[in-house]
């Protein structure tokens, strides 16, 4: 089962990205999810003098939640494909917020230095070849106490999701990406999602990152069973960089 990785898996995003806006506009409760996801980081309301980082913020989907849910706080978001990247950047977004064209493997060598307040990463870690390392890289860069968001597909334990993510994703994704020319990354998309953690492994994986009060919460729609949020705090009371 080949997966797109780095540089193959950017260049795919890039690609995708002059659809990428139409595909999820498609896709029920896609922004209000992602602002569900966003609240359930229980940070104070407005997010007034919060640093918080959007790790994979891709066309800018999950940097407007951020920014509707947290209007008050300074955003940087941090993309590995430049065509993704492009397109958010074109948008119009509030002050404080920050584009950065980095993978989360290298964000200290692009200048992305923490301590963040909340670090939100949606439909990221299921992406990166080695999801320790990025999650050991997030926790370095958060504040004490610092929050982390996950929003990821992650399936539950029942057959039936795997069942109802293998009819969505292969019986509707698949076909519309392939005649866009986008074969390759929406096959990626199905893969990814089968070959990684269940909901339950991917709770354990980020507790064994130096997380605590972790928790696994599903979403609402066709999506239940398939994408959780998790929301995890940095679990010792030291920080990982200075401001
Ligand atoms: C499915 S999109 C999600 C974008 C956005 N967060 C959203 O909610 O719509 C995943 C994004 O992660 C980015 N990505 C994948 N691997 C990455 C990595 N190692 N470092 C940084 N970004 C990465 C891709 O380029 C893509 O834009």
């Amino acid at each position: 089962m080949t997966l797109l990785r780095d540089e193959d898996l950017a260049a795919a995003f890039s690609h995708a990205a002059r659809s990428y806006d139409t595909l999820v506009a498609a896709n029920p409760g896609y922004h209000s999810h992602l602002r569900r996801s966003v609240r359930r980081l229980g940070l104070p309301r407005y997010g007034a003098g919060l640093r918080v980082l959007d790790l994979g913020c891709g066309t800018g989907a999950s940097t407007g939640a951020l920014t509707a849910v947290l209007p008050g706080a300074e955003i940087t978001a941090v993309d590995a494909s430049a065509g993704m990247l492009e397109r958010a950047a074109a948008k119009r977004w509030p002050d404080g917020v920050t584009f950065v064209h980095a993978s989360a493997e290298r964000l200290a060598g692009a200048g992305v230095t923490g301590p963040f307040d909340a670090v939100f990463a949606a439909y990221l870690l299921r992406n990166v070849a080695d999801p320790d390392a990025v999650l050991a890289t997030v926790r370095g860069l958060l504040a004490p106490r610092g929050r982390l968001g996950v929003h990821e597909y992650a399936l539950g334990g029942r057959r039936a999701d795997r069942a109802v993510w293998s009819l969505v994703s292969r019986g509707l994704l698949q076909p519309v990406a392939t005649v866009l020319g986008d074969g390759p990354l929406y096959r990626h998309l199905w893969r990814s999602v089968v070959a990684f953690d269940t909901a339950d492994r991917l709770a354990g994986r980020i507790r064994a990152a130096g997380f605590d009060r972790v928790r696994a919460l599903p979403l609402p729609g066709w999506q239940t069973g398939i994408a959780h949020t998790f929301v995890a705090r940095r679990a010792d009371g030291t920080s990982g960089a200075a401001r």
